[in-house]
């Protein structure tokens, strides 16, 4: 399991048969949602089966994460109750606005891992970053808000419900510019975080080679992992996160030449210029390939 998970796959959590059928994949990180894919009257069964599931997980595979309802209802705390004490790896709010959200989990989680006895802080938080208007005026909130926080994601589908939009498609079938707009202000606000930028998902789940070119736009632009809504998807995003061995010899090559010129600001390899932002990308290169990356 790579150290950033690069496809992180959605299961509904009231269907045991797609929760096994996803731990018994390849996914590096799997979440149990109670949110959107769970009717509001199978919400409790589904806290059942999302911890039952946690309790009875081989721990040395995926991260299990379980995605929360939003703060705005009235399902948060019961969310919280039934799940934290069976240890996910951690949980995954929607529908955030901004860092005050993440100050607000916090201090749920706070008192969730008090009550059960449990290490504070052991519970990480990812987000979902730009499902309603507002939220797009929170993406550079997300700096110093608490050390759980991990990873923040963006979806297209509610924001565009939230904005009142037909479709949030251009005539020519692209994505509209807003939602490109939040997703370029999802990167930039989670790397400004330290945290993984991680793409949404592609929903046309037959669709192998939209899948692959969907992932490769994430990947140049600077997303390390992707949201999976089926099992079919992940092989293909595990295959696109991952830097090839060309990309990793090339980045140690990189690091090894900044590493015996210390003084250089600058330095030429085969021809062209490199300086700090290609060292900074070759280090980015060998962390996400799991490699120790010195200095
Ligand atoms: N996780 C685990 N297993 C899944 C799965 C998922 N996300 N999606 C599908 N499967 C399973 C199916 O149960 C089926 O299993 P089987 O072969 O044992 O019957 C197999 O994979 C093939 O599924 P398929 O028939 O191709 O799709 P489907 O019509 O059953 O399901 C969806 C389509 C969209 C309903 C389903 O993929 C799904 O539930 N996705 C997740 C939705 C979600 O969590 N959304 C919230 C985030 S937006
Ligand atoms: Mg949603």
């Amino acid at each position: 399991m790579p150290r950033i998970p690069r496809s992180w796959l959605f299961v509904p959590a009231d269907s045991e048969k797609k929760i096994a059928k996803a731990l018994a994949g390849e996914a590096d990180a799997i979440i149990l949602d109670l949110e959107d894919s769970v009717a509001d009257a199978n919400k409790r069964d589904a806290r059942k089966i999302a911890a039952a599931a946690l309790r009875d997980a081989d721990r040395n595979g995926a991260q299990l994460w379980v995605r929360i309802n939003p703060l705005d209802g009235r399902l948060t705390e019961s969310d919280l109750r039934a799940v934290v004490s069976a240890r996910p790896y951690g949980v995954m709010l929607p529908k955030s606005e901004s860092g005050k959200d993440i100050a607000t989990l916090r201090r749920m989680l706070d008192a969730e891992e008090g009550a059960n006895r449990i290490r504070i802080g052991t519970t990480k938080i990812s987000a979902v970053a730009t499902e309603t208007a507002a939220s797009l005026f929170g993406l550079g909130s997300y700096t110093d808000v608490s050390k759980r926080l991990v990873a923040l994601t963006w979806g297209a589908e509610d924001l565009s419900a939230a904005l009142g939009a037909s479709s949030k498609f251009d005539a020519d079938g692209e994505l509209s510019f807003t939602y490109k707009l939040a997703r370029s202000l999802c990167l930039a606000g989670a790397v400004a975080a330290g945290v993984q930028p991680v793409d949404s998902l592609f929903a046309d789940f037959r669709d192998d080679e939209g899948l692959r070119a969907d992932c490769d736009k994430g990947r140049r632009e600077g997303f390390t992992g992707k949201l999976a809504i089926h099992p079919a998807q992940v092989p293909i995003i595990n295959a696109a996160f991952t830097p090839s061995e060309a990309e990793i010899d090339h980045a140690r090559q990189v690091v090894e030449l900044f590493a015996a010129n210390p003084g250089a600001g600058t330095i030429g390899l085969d021809g062209k210029m490199l300086d700090r932002p290609h060292l900074l990308q070759a280090r980015r290169v060998l962390e996400r390939a799991g490699e120790d990356v010195p200095g």
